[in-house]
């Protein structure tokens, strides 16, 4: 029998400590929570998405009285994104959610479709993108989104 490991480093630090271009996109998202709408979770998820010509999207989750037809904020941004720029590479996205009359205590990390979702967007520009995942004051980077999906299934999938 054979072991596979997988390691991911995730980079831990206070909002503050930052640089601007975090600290604005962190902004961003965390704005684009208070137009999420969320009426059945009343937990109002904000993305923002940093493209590599500085354009700044965000996105914000969209519920549903049929609960599996709503979206979440990081594909509505992507999407959103995506459909407007479909030649410009994304290169960074924030999370944050806002919950009960604060930003959250622990981090906004986004669920599996959405990883998912970020890797084929990597794929697609051949980018890796910078997930950073905020709570109200501390915020978890990776580097890729891959990061976050080990094992991932992708067009190789398909070709093979
Ligand atoms: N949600 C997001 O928008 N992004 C995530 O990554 C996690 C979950 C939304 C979906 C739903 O509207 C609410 O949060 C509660 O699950």
């Amino acid at each position: 029998m054979k072991n596979k490991e997988f390691t991911t480093k995730i980079s831990i630090s206070a909002i503050e400590e930052c640089n601007n271009e975090t600290k604005n996109l962190i902004k961003k998202a965390q704005e684009a929570t208070q137009r999420a709408y969320a009426p059945y979770s009343r937990y109002q998820v904000g993305a923002a998405v940093l493209l590599s010509n500085g354009e700044i999207i965000t996105g914000n989750n969209q519920e549903n009285a049929s609960y599996p037809a709503g979206i979440c904020a990081e594909r509505t941004a992507l999407s959103y994104a995506n459909a407007t720029y479909p030649g410009i590479p994304i290169i960074a996205i924030a999370i944050a959610a806002y919950h009960n009359g604060s930003f959250t205590q622990d981090v906004c990390s986004p669920c599996g479709i959405c990883r998912q979702y970020l890797i084929e967007v990597e794929n697609r520009y051949n980018n890796a993108i910078k997930v950073i995942m905020c709570s109200g004051n501390e915020v978890y980077e990776v580097t890729s989104a891959k990061a976050l999906l080990p094992l991932s299934f992708d067009k190789k999938n398909l070709e093979g």
